[in-house]
């Protein structure tokens, strides 16, 4: 039996795992939140990492209107968005699809100037097995270093850029073959670069939590990328330990919502020959400092 965390008094909070994560009952996503009730779920959002809410049954502009009690929406730049709504990307994979999207340790759009501050992830449809979704706490992960690593990182900035997934010849260029039910651009435009810092402070929590990631974060700053390489290697592999994970279940009507500011995910590819179907919006977030 999960432990209940206490001082909520509209909703029930129960942690999934050790590290981060946790459902919340209690609440209806389409009916509009009183102030209270919203208040109660972003502290479970800022003390969990990640909050996940069952059996919803949202329209997109249900699932946009809950996203934008949090800030204003993401267009994101390369992938298509759901007609009519360009603030919601569906994230599908068809049953004859071998590639899936969000497939490696990330954290959701690190290359822009102003990344995310969350995603909210909403199921349609899942697999009868496989399809979840890990998430690592990166709070802990900075805090697990020796206090020589955390003084060297401090001072430190990354260069972040899309290039290795939406550049021509990248991972999506590469599996827009292998995922037809996608569409993902693939764009000179991802050659762009932005600068953040290797620690940031959660502009809420005032905690310090690792920020870099495999697939967008590139190099260090003032260094090359072979230099950056086994730093870097030695990062994203300590910050996506089994330690500071959770992993969640998917079932129709299932919605995560997930702190980019201090977390990282990795959606699972374990399930072909089945479909899976999401919809996702994103909060834009501040200037990572
Ligand atoms: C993502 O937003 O990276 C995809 C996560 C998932 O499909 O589980």
């Amino acid at each position: 039996m999960a432990t209940v965390t206490a001082g909520y008094e509209r909703i029930t909070v129960n942690p999934i795992a050790g590290s981060m994560g946790a459902e919340i009952e209690g609440v209806d996503l389409s009916e509009p939140l009183d102030d209270a009730t919203f208040e109660e779920i972003r502290q479970a959002f800022l003390e969990h990492c990640v909050v996940f809410f069952r059996d919803q049954q949202l329209t997109p502009d249900q699932h946009k209107a809950f996203g934008l009690r949090f800030g204003t929406l993401n267009i994101h730049p390369f992938v298509t968005p759901l007609e009519g709504h360009p603030e919601i990307i569906p994230i599908v994979k068809e049953r004859e699809d071998k590639a899936n999207f969000g497939g490696g340790w990330h954290s959701d759009v690190s290359f822009m100037v102003k990344p995310a501050l969350g995603s909210m992830l909403y199921a349609l449809d899942t697999p009868t097995y496989g399809g979840d979704t890990l998430w690592a706490n990166q709070y802990m992960a900075y805090d697990a270093l020796s206090d020589g690593m955390k003084d060297m990182l401090n001072g430190m900035t990354a260069i972040h850029s899309p290039s290795s997934q939406y550049a021509p010849g990248g991972e999506s260029d590469r599996n827009n073959s292998k995922r037809k039910s996608m569409a993902v651009k693939v764009t000179e435009e991802a050659y762009s670069e932005s600068t953040h810092p290797v620690v940031r402070t959660h502009p809420e929590t005032g905690r310090k939590a690792l920020y870099v990631n495999e697939p967008f974060t590139v190099k260090f700053t003032g260094m090359t990328r072979r230099e950056s390489r086994p730093l870097l290697r030695f990062l994203c592999d300590h910050s996506t330990q089994e330690q500071y994970t959770c992993r969640f279940r998917w079932q129709p009507g299932s919605l995560a919502f997930w702190d980019n500011r201090c977390t990282q995910h990795y959606a699972l590819n374990d399930y072909q020959g089945q479909r899976r179907e999401m919809h996702r919006v994103t909060i834009n977030g501040d200037t990572p400092r």
